[in-house]
């Protein structure tokens, strides 16, 4: 029993010394085990004399209360490390804004919308919208385009499955059918502009059986040709970002419009390359007009005490222009990849002030 000094010291250092808690243990069940260094030498007592065993024994289990007590309070104190460093790594900074990493993109079609929101809203245009199932009456009738008219025929309708009363309801082919609604509900003065789902029966690069059109509405007593151009040449500029884009104002043909007007952009095709700004030719990209004097009638307001005019134009036509998307399919084809690519960073709110 004399290197019994030696074998508390080893021990003692080597519990100073365990790095961890599992190290920790198996130095326990090698001091203290069945097996253990300790436990052996208890085992040894019985073949002592009894005064000896007496002896012995009291130095063992004194060892053995010094060992256990020693084991404790490193255990303790690896127990609490442990804890402080997963309270380190785990630690959630609660001041940081709670905003997930962004992993969506905006379609280009929903950031035109945006854009036409935000250029029409500065200049006090407020939205409006209607159904995308209507009426025959509002999409046709109303707006001056009777049953024989063409331009029923032109324009591939979608119709609904007749009503007991045999009408038909269709799937709006414009969007002009909300000036209708709109006119209807509502006083002079109005300022809208309608963006939303039109659908004709026509499939190929540039049409989509599903596409956009936005609509624009002014009426009060004075608004003229004057300020239709205006309105238009300060939208075109602002929308594709070109400060002397000039527009062209062709006469035109449109039921619901009185002289109507289409109007094209200036662009060069120079070098195989599509650039809109001043060049030598032009892209046709809206219809306008000043709002037909019957279809004023239609809505209740009376055409010789107000005037105003309208236009409408393709959302995917100005997004193809602007963007440069060749085939409008892409559109609607909803590839992740194209999307990530193509699509914008939700939070880039299109502004006048920040830009488009
Ligand atoms: N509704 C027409 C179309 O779908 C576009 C249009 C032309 C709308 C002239 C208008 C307008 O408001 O004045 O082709």
């Amino acid at each position: 029993m004399e290197n019994l000094e030696e074998l508390q010291e080893s021990l003692l250092n080597r519990v100073a010394t365990a790095g961890d808690l599992e190290a920790l243990e198996s130095l326990r069940v090698q001091a203290l085990g069945k097996k253990g260094e300790v436990t052996q030498r208890l085992k040894t007592l019985g073949s002592l004399t009894p005064d000896e065993r007496k002896e012995a024994g009291q130095r063992l289990n004194r060892v053995k209360e010094v060992l256990t007590e020693a084991l404790d309070a490193r255990r303790a104190d690896l127990e609490e490390r442990a804890l402080e460093s997963r309270l380190v790594n785990e630690a959630v900074d609660v001041t940081l804004p709670a905003r997930p990493a962004e992993v969506g993109r905006i379609h280009p079609i929903s950031q035109t919308f945006e854009e036409l929101v935000a250029i029409f809203g500065e200049m006090g245009f407020s939205v409006a919208e209607g159904p995308h199932i209507e009426e025959d009456y509002y999409n046709f009738t109303a707006l001056n385009i009777h049953e024989a008219h063409p331009a029923r025929q032109e324009m591939d309708t979608f119709y609904m499955r007749p009503a007991a009363d045999g009408s038909r309801k269709v799937l709006r082919t414009h969007t002009s059918p909300v000036q209708i609604r709109t006119m209807l509900s509502e006083k002079p003065p109005i300022r809208i502009i309608v963006p939303g789902r039109t659908f004709r029966a026509d499939h190929d690069a540039t049409h989509s059986p599903m596409f956009h059109q936005v609509e624009g509405l002014v009426i009060d007593k004075k608004s003229h040709m004057g300020h239709l151009k205006g309105t238009l040449t300060a939208f075109c500029r602002a929308f594709f970002g070109v400060d002397d884009l000039p527009l062209r104002f062709r006469p035109s043909y449109f039921p619901f419009t009185e002289p109507s007007a289409e109007v094209d952009i200036g662009c060069s095709r120079e070098g195989g390359e599509l650039k809109i700004g001043p060049g030598k030719d032009w892209l046709e990209i809206l219809g306008s007009g000043m709002v037909h004097p019957k279809v004023l009638a239609n809505c209740g307001i009376d055409p010789n005490e107000y005037q105003g005019f309208a236009f409408g134009m393709g959302i995917e036509r100005i997004a193809m222009l602007k963007y440069g998307f060749p085939d409008l399919r892409i559109f609607y084809e909803t590839d992740l990849r194209w999307m990530k690519h193509y699509g914008f960073v939700p939070l880039e709110i299109p502004s006048m002030v920040r830009g488009m």
